[in-house]
């Protein structure tokens, strides 16, 4: 059960599955994507949760406002050279201790793309990695390979 209160944002949230769940659960949850039309429609689909048309690279949130954060599947549609930004702007609105869940793809448009362990500990070297690795999430059509990253805000 999630702690009540508490405040969670989603990166890239999509249609917004996530930020719906955490704001049953009682956390005050938002969820951010960069589509308009991403968000409208989660609004419309969960008309109880929060959402904002908004871009990870320059997030409108005040410093530490929040507990956790999610990412289902944002970060890696980021050029690399974004990725060092996005580090800093999750890690900028989250508090100290605060925790992020990122899931990242291993593949774009059915390539491999170039995100590796290394690649995020590099992008993450000021975050305390609470746990990463590579999985491969089965389905009866396919595999999906991502890397997993528990990431602890100093
Ligand atoms: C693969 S979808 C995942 C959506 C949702 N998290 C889910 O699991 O269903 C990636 C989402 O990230 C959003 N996105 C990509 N770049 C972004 C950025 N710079 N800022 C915010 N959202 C972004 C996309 O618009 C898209 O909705």
């Amino acid at each position: 059960m999630a702690a009540p209160g508490r405040a969670g944002l989603d990166v890239g949230c999509g249609l917004g599955t996530e930020v719906a769940w955490l704001t049953a659960l009682g956390l005050q949850a938002i969820g951010i994507d960069i589509s308009e039309v991403a968000c409208a429609r989660a609004q419309l689909l969960h008309p109880e949760a929060l959402f904002l048309y908004a871009d990870v690279r320059r997030l409108p949130f005040a410093d530490g406002v929040f507990d956790l954060a999610l990412d289902r599947g944002c970060f890696h549609y980021l050029k690399p050279s974004d990725r060092a930004r996005y580090a800093s702007e999750v890690g900028r609105v989250l508090r100290p201790g605060g925790r992020l869940l990122l899931r990242a793809s291993l593949r774009r448009a059915g390539r491999r793309n170039d995100l590796d362990e290394p690649e995020l500990r590099r992008t993450f070297a000021a975050w305390r990695v609470r746990g990463l690795g590579a999985e491969l999430i089965p389905s009866d059509t396919r595999s999906m390979e991502v890397l997993v990253a528990r990431l602890e805000r100093p």
